[in-house]
């Protein structure tokens, strides 16, 4: 389990992690209070849905897609912290991307985008579905487990999976429930990484689950068994076998 790394062996360890002074790394994982910089490759349900619960927690989001035009009336409705433009445009502006596309975009974005993406904390809340995306990249994301598979694509970035394994439409109905809060499950190979993720995932209203490591997302991945877990944090650690 991850929580059995030191930071020190991550920030030694990940690669990305190496492009950053660990002062600056300290400082985004222990910001607490302060907002962060977030831009979206993907502004649909669920890219779009998550990025308005983080402006409204008070974070700045970039919003992109391929259609960037037809997001600007949900930026003129969210305020000054919203924008929108291309990928291109989105990157600069965010510390952590958000990447939500289906997954047969994946190998293109990483080609274009993977140097600009060096260093950067990327979530990714994609699913490989046969008719959407492919048999070739559904059987790889098998083998390789989905997170590590997604991570091949962007050598050099601190890549956390979440977000992949509840409806959208579930999250915009159970964001800051009363009660056990919507338990999100993530896994990264970058502890410093998953912190800031796990601040995001309370700051949308929700419960992170530190999973472990990447190789733990084929746990939460479609069609197993901590895939479209709604009850509780404890229910979700007791499938995944996490400690509580
Ligand atoms: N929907 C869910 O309940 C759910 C739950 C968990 C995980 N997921 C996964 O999360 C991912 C996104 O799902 P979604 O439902 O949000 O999809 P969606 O509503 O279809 O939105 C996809 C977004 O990706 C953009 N996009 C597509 N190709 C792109 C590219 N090459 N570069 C930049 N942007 C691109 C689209 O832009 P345009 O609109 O301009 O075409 C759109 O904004 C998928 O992998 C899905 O399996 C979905």
């Amino acid at each position: 389990m991850h929580t059995q790394i030191s930071r020190r062996s991550f920030l030694q360890l990940t690669s990305g992690a190496a492009l950053l002074p660990a002062s600056a790394l300290e400082a985004l994982a222990q910001g607490a209070n302060g907002p962060l910089k977030i831009a979206t490759i993907g502004a649909g349900n669920i890219g779009g849905g998550l990025g308005r619960l983080w402006v409204k927690a008070g974070h700045s989001v970039f919003f992109s897609s391929l259609n960037p035009d037809e997001l600007k009336p949900m930026v003129a409705e969210l305020g000054p912290l919203a924008r929108a433009g291309t990928t291109a445009q989105a990157i600069p502006n965010g510390d952590i991307i958000l990447l939500s596309v289906p997954y047969r975009a994946i190998p293109g974005l990483g080609k274009e985008f993977a140097e600009a993406l060096k260093g950067k904390i990327i979530i990714d809340t994609c699913n490989a579905t046969p008719a959407r995306d492919g048999e070739e990249l559904v059987a790889m994301s098998k083998q390789k487990t989905i997170g590590v598979l997604t991570a091949s694509f962007f050598p050099g970035a601190r890549m956390v999976r979440g977000f992949n394994s509840i409806g959208a439409k579930i999250l915009q109905d159970n964001a800051g429930r009363a009660g056990d809060k919507l338990p999100i499950p993530i896994a990264s190979d970058d502890k410093a990484a998953a912190d800031v993720v796990a601040r995001l995932v309370r700051d949308a209203g929700f419960e992170p689950v530190m999973a472990g490591a990447l190789t733990k997302s084929g746990e939460f991945s479609m069609g197993n068994p901590g895939y479209g877990v709604h009850a509780n944090a404890a229910a979700l650690k007791k499938i995944l076998g996490v400690a509580e």
